[in-house]
C-alpha cells in the first residue's frame, strides 16, 4: 500500500517521539512491503516562532494532501505561563481538529500484564482492565463562544452541542462496542446540564438500533471515581469533548504512564494520529521520553487502512520490550534505555522478527548488541 503520512511533530518531546514512530513505520514497510513518504509541516508553538500562526496554511494545505497525519505533541511554558498571550500552540491543534472534521478521538486504555506493579492502582484493580474511550472533540466547550470582558474581570465559554454532533460520535462509539464486549457507557453530568441531557436523549434513543450493545450512563464526578475504583467494567466510554480529556488523562494510570497511551482521531478522510501526552518540555532532547504511545499511534494509523497484521506485529513488538524491560525511565527509573534505543528495539523486533528464535536476552543485556 502506498500512504502519503504528514507529520506534524510540533513542540517539546513531539519531535523525538515521532522520530521512533517513523523508524517503526518504516520497518513495517520494509517487512510488508508498502510505500510510506512522510511530508514535514510546522505546528504549535514552533510554528508561531517560525511564522507567527500556530497552524500556517501551508501546514493545513500539506494535511490535506496526505492520507493520515501523525500528530507529536503541542505546548511550551512560554505560553502555558502567559495567561494574556493572543496567539497560543494549542489553537493550531484545536483548529486542525476542527477543519479536518476530527470529530471522533478514540484512547484505548489497558493494563499491560508486564505493567501491572508499575501502576499506582493496585494489581488486583486494574487487572484485565480495557476499554476504549470515544471523545468527542470538535464540540462543546471548547468550540463555544469565547468572552472576555474589556477590563478583563469577567469571562465565559460557552458549551454547546447539537444533535448531529452528538449523533455521529455514538454511532462509532455503539459500532465499537458491538465488535468489542457490546458494553457502553455515557458519561455526562445530566443532573446538571442542558447539553448533557441532550447527549442521554440522543444516545439512548440510538441505542435503540444497537439493541445488541448494553448501555449505560454515569455523571462525571461518579465515572472520574469508577474509572480508579473498578476500571475493569468498562468497555466503551463515550463522552463529550472536556470530560473526554480529562477522563483519559486520568485513565492513562492504568497503563502505568501516559507515556504508553495512543489516540485516533477520525471523521472525515484524512485522519490523526497522535499520542495523548503532551509537550513534557522539561523532558525535550534528553532522550528520556518514552516513544511507545507515538508508536502506538501509529500501530492505530495503520489499523484504519486496514493493515491489522502489521499493527498488531507492532504490539506485539511493544509488548516484548515492555517484558524485556526495553523501556524509558518513566516506567524504570533505573532503565538505561531511552527514547531512541526503545525505538530501535521495537523496529528491530520488527524487522528481524522470526517466530520463537528473535530474542537474545544476553545481547539486550549487554546494552550495544546489534539489537539494540
Ligand atoms: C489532548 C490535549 C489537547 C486537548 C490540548 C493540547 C489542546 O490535552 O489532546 O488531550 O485538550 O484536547
Ligand atoms: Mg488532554
Amino acid at each position: 500500500m502506498n500512504l502519503k503520512i504528514a507529520v506534524l511533530a510540533g513542540d517539546g518531546i513531539g519531535p523525538e517521539v515521532t522520530a521512533q514512530a517513523i523508524q517503526t513505520l518504516n520497518a513495517i514497510a520494509e517487512v510488508y512491503d508498502h510505500e510510506f513518504t512522510y511530508t514535514e509541516a510546522l505546528v504549535g508553538a514552533i510554528a508561531i516562532d517560525k511564522t507567527g500562526d500556530p497552524l500556517p496554511q501551508g501546514t493545513l494545505d500539506v494535511c490535506e494532501n496526505s492520507d493520515a497525519v501523525l500528530f507529536g505533541a503541542i505546548g511550551d511554558p512560554k505560553y502555558d505561563n502567559n495567561p494574556s498571550a493572543k496567539i497560543r500552540p494549542e489553537q493550531g491543534l484545536l483548529k486542525l481538529r476542527k477543519t479536518l472534521g476530527l470529530f471522533g478521538n478514540i484512547r484505548p486504555m489497558k493494563a499491560y500484564a508486564t505493567l501491572l506493579d508499575k501502576s499506582p492502582l493496585r494489581r488486583d484493580i486494574i487487572e484485565g482492565a480495557d476499554f476504549t474511550i470515544y471523545r468527542e472533540l470538535t464540540g462543546g466547550i471548547y468550540f463555544g463562544e469565547k468572552q472576555l470582558s474589556e477590563d478583563g474581570n469577567y469571562a465565559s465559554d460557552l458549551c454547546a452541542y447539537a444533535k448531529e454532533e452528538i449523533e455521529r460520535i455514538a454511532h462509532l462509539a455503539f459500532k465499537a462496542a458491538r465488535n468489542r464486549r457490546k458494553k457502553l457507557t455515557l458519561v455526562d453530568k445530566a443532573n446538571v446540564l442542558e447539553t448533557s441531557r441532550l447527549w442521554r436523549k440522543i444516545v439512548t434513543a440510538i441505542g435503540k438500533s444497537y439493541s445488541d450493545v448494553q448501555l449505560d450512563f454515569l455523571f462525571v464526578d461518579n465515572a472520574a471515581m469508577q474509572i480508579i475504583l473498578n476500571p475493569k467494567q468498562f468497555d466503551v466510554v463515550l463522552t463529550e469533548n472536556m470530560f473526554g480529556d480529562i477522563i483519559s488523562d486520568e485513565a492513562s494510570i492504568i497503563g502505568g504512564s501516559i507515556g504508553l497511551m495512543a489516540s485516533a482521531s477520525v471523521g472525515s478522510e484524512i485522519a490523526l494520529f497522535e499520542p495523548i501526552h503532551g509537550s513534557y518540555p522539561q523532558a525535550k532532547g534528553k532522550d528520556i521520553a518514552n516513544p511507545v504511545a507515538s508508536i502506538l499511534s501509529a500501530a492505530m494509523l495503520l489499523e484504519h487502512f486496514d493493515l491489522v497484521d502489521e499493527a498488531e506485529l507492532i504490539h506485539q513488538a511493544v509488548e516484548r520490550s515492555l517484558e524485556l524491560g526495553i523501556v524509558t525511565p518513566d516506567l524504570n527509573p533505573e532503565s538505561r534505555y531511552g527514547t531512541a534505543k526503545v525505538g530501535a528495539f521495537i523496529a528491530d523486533y520488527i524487522q528481524n522478527y522470526d517466530g520463537e528464535l528473535f530474542i537474545n536476552k544476553d545481547n539486550i543485556d549487554m546494552g550495544q548488541s546489534t539489537i539494540i
